[in-house]
């Protein structure tokens, strides 16, 4: 039989399907194009109006498709699957499962026995006590690089949040298990891994915690030999820890790469926000980790238009990206979600304003983009390819790959050989808007 997942969200999401595929493939399963699909799967994602917009937009379309072909039928998980739950299933008549972030690893089981029973119907909406250990799923060779689940869920409920409702509560996993997991992919192939979580600087710091705090994970992993790269996503400014900090200056495998959404720049906001951290503390956060790792590169979260929030709140976020000097940032407009704090804060900012204050702090991030990639021309990197592309007008082949910093580095594909998942050395000779280009060091 064969199926069609469809992503959307965050690499956590992501992480799961590419599991999901892992584990259906074990059940005899494969994946093909929606044409030729008896199912599809929508992992969905309900952090922004956007994104959930989309799922629905994508189930109507289905609903369209499902009636010239009626064994066709569609499973839903992830965030919106959890919050809107069984709704779906009498919405839409060709839903046939919904899974939610917990319920996630009984789906193989569920979708193998939809497959051979046309009437059922099924619903795995409930959140477990503890981390749900996932049946083990690795195949042959990974590829260079992976991804980890080290905890599930949130505690924080800052007020514009969706993630504590559909994710659960904070769960960690065991340490064991997370590192039986690493030392795995290392063995079949894998250089690069991506330690994934909402909150992952508060792991261990919960009722299922076994004693490991995240900088003792840190040091646990880095040390995997063959292991080339650590990363992890996403953190909490105000749960990071010194050791935490410190360990971007210790461990050689852990990248000069930190994403640490900061939201906004003005305590007045951030206050209300619920983020227990002040423009000062965040800026100071941010000095250290210079010290630790001179060469650090810094990324974040930005919402614009929280309510309440004044031109002059603005400008306060504006001076805070100067200052800390983003090399990129993903900005947002704020918009209500169903049941968190800040649906009942006033006043809303108008969508004109919101839409004036995206823009202006679009262009300063551009401009910020710009200088903190041209600095590096000149310089060397190295660089962990993860595919080859054409180019954009000329159509020549180039490799795509990142350096420690995760910026993207271009090189053009001069011979045959395949660098896909290698590590090369590159001198940078040119800085685009958003990505360096690079030559092959001999
Ligand atoms: N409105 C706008 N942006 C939001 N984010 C989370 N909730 C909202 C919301 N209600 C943004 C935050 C978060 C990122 C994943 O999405 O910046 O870090
Ligand atoms: Fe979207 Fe948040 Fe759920 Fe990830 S955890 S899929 S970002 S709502």
């Amino acid at each position: 039989m064969f199926y069609h997942i469809v992503t959307f969200g965050c690499q956590m999401n992501v992480c799961d399907s590419w599991w999901l595929e892992r584990a259906l493939k074990n059940r005899g399963f494969t994946p093909a194009a929606e044409e030729e699909a008896d199912f599809f799967i929508l992992n969905t994602c309900s952090v922004r109006e956007k994104p959930e917009q989309k799922v629905y937009s994508l189930l109507g379309r289905l609903q369209e498709y499902t009636r010239e072909r009626p064994h066709v039928f569609a499973a839903v998980g992830g965030c919106v699957a959890q919050q809107v739950g069984g709704e779906f299933l009498k919405r839409f008549p060709f839903v046939r499962l919904v899974f939610g972030t917990d319920g996630l690893v009984m789906a193989p089981d569920a979708l193998h026995r939809l497959a051979s029973n046309p009437g059922l119907k099924l619903s795995l909406l409930d959140f477990s006590e503890m981390y749900p250990e996932r049946e083990q799923a690795l195949p042959e060779h990974m590829p260079a690089q992976a991804f980890v689940n080290i905890m599930q869920g949130c505690d924080n409920f800052c007020a514009y949040c969706i993630v504590p409702y559909t994710r659960g509560r904070q769960k960690s996993r065991a340490s064991g298990a997370i590192l039986r997991e690493c030392r795995e992919m290392v063995e079949k192939g894998a250089r690069e891994i991506t330690l994934l979580g909402q909150n992952v600087n508060s792991y261990g710091r919960d009722k299922y915690g076994d004693g490991t705090d995240f900088a003792a994970l840190l040091h646990m992993i880095a040390e995997i030999p063959g292991l080339r790269r650590l990363r992890f996503t996403t953190s909490h400014p105000k749960d990071i820890a010194p050791e935490v900090i410190r360990a971007f200056g210790e461990l050689p495998a852990l990248c000069p790469h930190l994403h640490l959404p900061v939201q906004s720049g003005s305590d007045r906001v951030l206050k209300a926000m619920g983020r227990k951290y002040d423009r000062d503390s965040y800026l100071r956060t941010v000095d250290s980790l210079r010290r630790a790792c001179p060469d650090i590169s810094l990324t974040t979260d930005i919402i614009v238009g929280f309510p309440g929030e004044t031109g002059e709140d603005f400008l306060q976020t504006m001076d805070l990206v100067r200052r800390a000097g983003f090399e990129s940032s993903f900005s947002f407009k704020y918009c209500d979600r169903p049941g968190v704090r800040a649906c009942r804060m006033q006043p809303k900012v108008e969508e004109e304003v919101k839409s004036e204050r995206l823009a202006r702090l679009q262009m300063l991030q551009e401009k910020l983009s710009r200088q903190a990639l041209k600095a590096r021309v000149g310089g060397r990197a190295t660089v962990l390819v993860e595919s080859r592309n054409e180019r954009p007008r000329t159509g020549e082949m180039q490799w795509r790959g990142r350096d420690g910093g995760n910026r993207v580095v271009n090189i053009p594909a001069e011979s045959a050989r395949d660098l896909t998942g290698k590590e090369v050395e590159v001198k940078i000779t040119q800085a685009k808007k958003h990505s360096l280009i690079g030559e092959v060091l001999p």
